[in-house]
């Protein structure tokens, strides 16, 4: 695989906290690779110190061959970043935030002008080019960040958390954006907290947490490490889970009870389905499912933790970079 981005040993810390570990992995040209984990787990801070926002406390990272330490111009010129708090000006079009990112990539007038045009029909933005940003969905806001990265055509692309926010329709239109770019040859590191949108879109995928990657794989290869399936049971009365559970756990079965719902850990669910209904043949069940291991599965069992915890919760630092915003 000929690489496009070689990331070794990269670490940040902030006044002593070590925010970044020494995190390691290569991309591969053409390759869309995701950063999966919760808050806080070090996505941005790796993302920002790959393109040269952050200058990295230890090691170093070579984007198609050019040291971000030591070559952080040349690193921008092939780069595209469309970072997780957006950068567009609400007061200007879409139009103008794209047409003055070209000129400051140096593009001169009529190059910077057909570009926006390019960018902006590529992303389907063409329509709402001449209204302002402040006017967009979320969506919107989402595509024009990408089409603003996209204006000085880089060949490897930072998408940070590039469907933070948006609804399950406004997040598959984008998937099917980024799967486009991938399509056309783009070298893609992508960071989510969402696993479905890992899986749905990844060659490859890290897994992380407190700054360090816990596992790298495909998203085949990370599932195929979680062995077995779960069975989840919905009984039509809520005071059924306890007998329920009690006459799995009689015949030895793993059984727990999460969010309203028996779930049995059994080897292969298809062929243990027969022995859970028989156990549970006296009560009234609403619905029965086979789950196969997940991407959120291998984190929680690898961590400990659940990847969508703290999801709507407030991050400190995130707080107080908010107050001293506002205070300015
Ligand atoms: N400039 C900074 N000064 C101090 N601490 C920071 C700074 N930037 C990030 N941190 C801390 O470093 C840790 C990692 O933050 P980072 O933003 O990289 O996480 P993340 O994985 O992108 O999380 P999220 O899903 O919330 O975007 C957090 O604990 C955060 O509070
Ligand atoms: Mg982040």
């Amino acid at each position: 695989m000929s690489v496009a981005v070689d990331v070794r040993s990269l670490v940040k810390e902030f006044n002593g906290f070590r925010a970044v570990d020494g995190v390691s992995f290569k991309i591969g040209r053409g390759e869309l690779f995701s950063l999966l984990g919760p808050n806080g787990a070090g996505k941005t801070t790796t993302i920002k110190m790959l393109s040269t926002l952050l200058r990295p406390t230890r090691g170093d990272a070579l984007i198609e061959g050019f040291s971000v330490v030591k070559e952080p111009g040349r690193v921008r010129r092939v780069i595209g970043l469309a970072p997780q708090d957006l950068t567009a000006d609400d007061e200007m079009t879409g139009w103008d935030n794209v047409y003055i990112q070209a000129r400051l990539y140096g593009l001169n007038r009529s190059d910077a002008r057909r570009r926006t045009r390019e960018v902006l029909q590529w992303i389907g933005l063409w329509d709402a080019a001449h209204r302002k940003v402040a006017t967009y969905s979320g969506g919107m806001r989402r595509r024009l960040e990408i089409a603003m990265s996209l204006v000085h055509e880089p060949t490897v692309l930072f998408l940070d958390e590039p469907t933070l926010g948006l609804d399950v329709q406004s997040r598959r239109g984008l998937w099917r954006h980024i799967t486009r770019l991938k399509g056309e040859g783009m070298t893609i590191l992508l960071t989510t907290h969402y696993m479905e949108e890992a899986e749905a879109l990844s060659d490859r995928v890290a897994i992380m947490h407190r700054g360090r990657i816990v596992a790298i794989g495909t998203p085949d290869e990370l599932k195929s490490r979680v062995t077995g399936d779960s069975i989840y049971i919905e009984p039509v009365d809520p005071e059924d889970l306890q007998g329920i559970l009690e006459s799995l756990e009689s015949l030895g079965l793993d059984a727990s009870i999460i969010s309203g719902r028996v779930v049995v850990r059994v080897e292969r669910g298809d062929s243990a389905i027969p022995i859970v209904a028989r156990a549970i043949g006296g009560f009234r069940v609403k619905s029965m499912n086979i789950v196969r291991p997940t991407l959120e599965e291998v984190f929680i069992r690898l961590t400990g933790e659940a990847l969508s915890e703290g999801e709507e919760g407030i991050d400190t630092f995130k707080f107080r970079r908010m107050l001293r915003s506002v205070r300015r």
